[in-house]
């Protein structure tokens, strides 16, 4: 009877390993980076590949860790959650390293400096600086820096879910400008003729990845992988390939 009893609780303990490790055991094969692909050159998509500065060195590290690279899109202000709750390995969104984000995340080393928000408007706008936004409806994408921006020195501003919606509603005219990144920025308006980006910038900003807190191993391999390319000018190279192929796809798909 003991025997019996064990036998088949060992046969169910073993059936539900097969059974539940299919739906709960995360792949040990595979490492997913969490990222919002509406952001080029970045991470945008071609059909249904994902492309990018942040896919391309997310790759390397794959690579480097000798396993495969699964990209996970979703809302940007759902990325360091995914991090922080274990849904993905690390996060790659053109993500500007602030104080409050280093208390649920670690950041890698920086692997762009010269980041920062600037501001779109249509070219007949009466906008031409800083100061003009004031009392103005300003577009923004959710829970970024330039959301973060303007919602501390001019009060809330209209959130969108990515910028390319946000420049759409300020083309219909439902809001008077954008605030987002310099390098996406930059992709949207280069094939409208009816936009522009103010000279000076509101902010300046670095990029870096950010994984779970206390993941030292991880944060080491990912440190070492954009050091390498950093010191081989590749990164540089991903920005200037990505910023023409998105030039030639136009605008990513929502
Ligand atoms: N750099 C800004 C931030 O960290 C915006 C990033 C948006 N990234 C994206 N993939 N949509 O808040």
């Amino acid at each position: 009877m003991k025997t019996k009893l064990s036998l088949s609780l060992a046969v169910a303990a073993l059936s539900c390993m097969m059974g539940c490790s299919r739906q709960t055991t995360v792949d040990d094969s595979v490492v997913t980076m969490a990222t919002e692909a509406t952001f080029p050159p970045y991470e945008y998509r071609v059909n249904d590949q994902f492309a990018g500065v942040d896919v391309d060195i997310s790759a390397a590290i794959a690579k480097a860790l000798g396993k495969t690279l699964k990209v996970e899109d979703m809302k940007f202000d759902s990325v360091i959650p995914a991090v922080t709750t274990g849904k993905a390995d690390w996060a790659a969104a053109g993500i500007t390293v602030t104080e409050d984000r280093k208390e649920s995340v670690d950041f890698s080393i920086p692997y762009y400096r010269d980041a920062a928000q600037v501001i779109i408007v249509p070219v007949s706008s009466s906008i031409a600086d800083a100061d003009d936004l004031k009392g103005k409806k300003i577009g923004v994408q959710s829970g970024t820096t330039g959301d973060t921006f303007m919602t501390n020195n001019y009060g809330d501003p209209e959130r969108f879910d990515n910028a390319a919606i946000a420049i759409s509603a300020m083309q219909a005219g439902r809001v008077d400008a954008v605030v987002i990144d310099e390098a996406p920025a930059k992709n949207f308006v280069a094939d409208k003729a009816d936009l522009k980006i103010l000279e000076t910038p509101l902010t300046v900003e670095e990029y870096a990845i950010a994984v779970r807190k206390g993941n030292a191993k991880l944060l080491e391999t990912i440190n070492k992988v954009i050091e390498e390319m950093l010191e081989k000018g590749e990164i540089k190279a991903l920005m200037e390939k990505h910023t023409k192929a998105t030039e030639v796809a136009g605008e990513p798909a929502a």
